[in-house]
């Protein structure tokens, strides 16, 4: 049995019976199945008789998403309680939906009540059995954790806390797979749930120097991960001074965050994962309209994931060097605050016309990626809430990506399908290059105009990456959503932590 992080309790058996007496049993029902899962039969004789009413009159919701609360009384014996999930149809059942049933099924075990939870697992199966124990254990365990997740730390009238215990009944019993399962699934829930809490932490609360401190909370505890922070004087020193232009209207100093996990050997050919830190985007003088700004607290969803996959990698322990280089400034206004027109130096060389001071996670992008070069990136990735352009584009639904690598692209895109995360590859041209290279008085240009503002965006950061292979992603849409998903509540998502947690583990590129 083990602790699963949150303060339930996760344990596997391998065969449900009326004997088990779990309060509440959880089960996958699907369109296609042709009856009640063989699993039950295990049950007395009045319960499946009962059940089988139910199912053929059609009560029991095999349709996705749909939950059927049923208690079944039995003479003599104590109430079981079903928790019946619909999968829809077996046939056509992928990993982002399995993934959503259990999610599901946590928040109905919650409203529940009930301590002691069984979950039928191969009752979640599709129908040609494709994901394996490990997947499907990993799902149920992720969704343990980052289904009931509440940011309720400034609520004076919590919610109350209840700890589950959850027995997982599986045909091949405790195996490696399931106990690897178990474990990473808890490795992505952590890792999730963090980006979320940082990610909703106000503005107020979350100042870059606070930021720095989760990110050397991390490096305390686990293994194999340092820390190391820039403070502005060394920002002075190295010339960053995209980043220290952004953060010249803030009375907090920029911080420049290090993280390096070192799971080979020696430390060679790291990979970098680059995250915006922008901890409010007030827009500057290219003011934004209040609605706006109303959550740009979230301006730093792209360092939280980030920060969110290293929780993971350090539970996860991979054989792979990895970075983490998280540029960390407000972007506000005052008197000395940044000004359209003004042109910037940056780490790498390069100057920038400022047209736009809302356009601010590029300029600290830039001395971003060229400081993970500097460091002896491998290969970069980066992660923004960067464009309106591309909440315009793809919505919460899809991450918007750019890369110059279609190699470390496919292993990236094969990292996001295997977990079930949703990115959407945009186009290059050397048309879109020539745009973000339209200043009169620079070498770039951080704002060229509305059209295919995403892509320009990315190019920019592009600019400083030179010949280093590259994945730019984008999550100004999902980083942060205004509806319940469900995996989660509204607000801070975690999306792309359990990604880029895969990505580490890849060997293969
Ligand atoms: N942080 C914003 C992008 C954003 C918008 C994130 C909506 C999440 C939701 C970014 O700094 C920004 O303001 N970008 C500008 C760029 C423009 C001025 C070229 C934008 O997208 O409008
Ligand atoms: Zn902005
Ligand atoms: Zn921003």
């Amino acid at each position: 049995m083990e602790k699963n992080g949150g303060g339930d309790m996760l344990a596997v058996e391998k065969k449900w019976s009326k004997k088990s007496r779990d309060q509440v049993l959880v089960v996958g029902v699907s369109e296609d199945d042709e009856g009640l899962p063989e699993e039950l039969e295990k049950g007395s004789k009045s319960m499946l008789t009962a059940l089988n009413r139910q199912w053929t009159d059609g009560t029991i919701a095999t349709k996705k998403a749909k939950v059927t609360n049923m208690t079944v009384l039995d003479e003599g014996e104590p109430l079981q309680q079903l928790i019946f999930v619909g999968l829809g149809l077996r046939s056509s059942l992928t990993l982002a939906g399995l993934k959503e049933a259990f999610g599901t099924a946590v928040k109905a075990v919650h409203e529940h009540k009930a301590a002691r939870v069984g979950v039928l697992l191969d009752t979640f199966r599709d129908k040609a059995d494709s994901f394996g124990d490990e997947v499907v254990t990993q799902a149920l365990s992720d969704a343990v954790l980052t289904a009931p997740y509440r940011f309720d730390i400034y609520k004076t009238k919590k919610e109350e806390q209840q700890n589950f215990t959850y027995t997982i009944y599986v045909q091949s019993g405790e195996s490696e797979a399931v106990r690897a399962g178990i474990h990473q699934g808890r490795a992505f829930g952590q890792g999730v749930n963090l980006a979320r809490t940082l990610v909703n932490l106000p503005a107020n609360d979350l100042p870059p120097v606070a930021l720095a401190e989760e990110a050397e909370a991390i490096a305390n505890r686990h293994e194999k991960i340092s820390a190391e922070i820039l403070d502005i004087n060394e920002l002075r020193s190295l010339g960053m001074h995209a980043l220290l232009a952004v953060n010249r209207g803030s009375e907090q100093p920029a911080q420049m965050i290090i993280l390096r996990y070192q799971g080979e050997e020696t430390w060679e050919h790291p990979l970098a994962l680059v995250g915006k830190g922008i901890t409010f985007d007030s827009g500057g003088y290219s003011i934004k309209p209040g609605h706006g700004m109303k959550t740009m607290k979230s301006d730093m969803g792209g360092a939280g994931a980030v920060l969110g996959a290293f929780e993971a990698i350090g539970h996860m322990q991979p054989r792979k060097n990895v970075m983490a280089i998280i540029p960390a400034t407000e972007n506000l206004i005052n008197g000395s605050a940044m000004k359209p027109g003004d042109v910037l130096q940056t780490f790498d060389g390069q100057t920038i016309e400022v047209n736009n001071t809302d356009a601010e996670g590029r300029l600290i992008l830039a001395d971003g990626v060229a400081y993970a070069r500097h460091l002896g990136a491998d290969k970069i990735v980066d992660i923004s809430t960067l464009t309106g352009a591309c909440v315009v584009a793809l919505g919460d639904v899809m991450t918007g990506a750019l890369s110059n690598d279609d190699a470390l692209y496919e292993v990236f895109e094969k990292s996001a399908e295997e977990i079930g995360e949703a990115v959407w590859r945009f186009p290059t041209h050397p048309r879109y290059e020539e745009m973000v290279r339209s200043s009169d008085v620079a070498d770039l240009n951080n704002s060229p105009g509305r059209e295919a503002g995403t892509i320009t965006a990315g190019l920019f950061i592009g600019a400083f990456i030179h010949e280093t292979p590259w994945i730019h992603l984008d999550v100004a849409g999902t980083a942060y959503v205004e509806r319940e998903t469900p995996l989660g509540p509204k607000g801070g998502t975690g999306v792309m932590v359990r990604t880029l947690a895969t990505l580490a583990r890849q060997s293969n590129f």
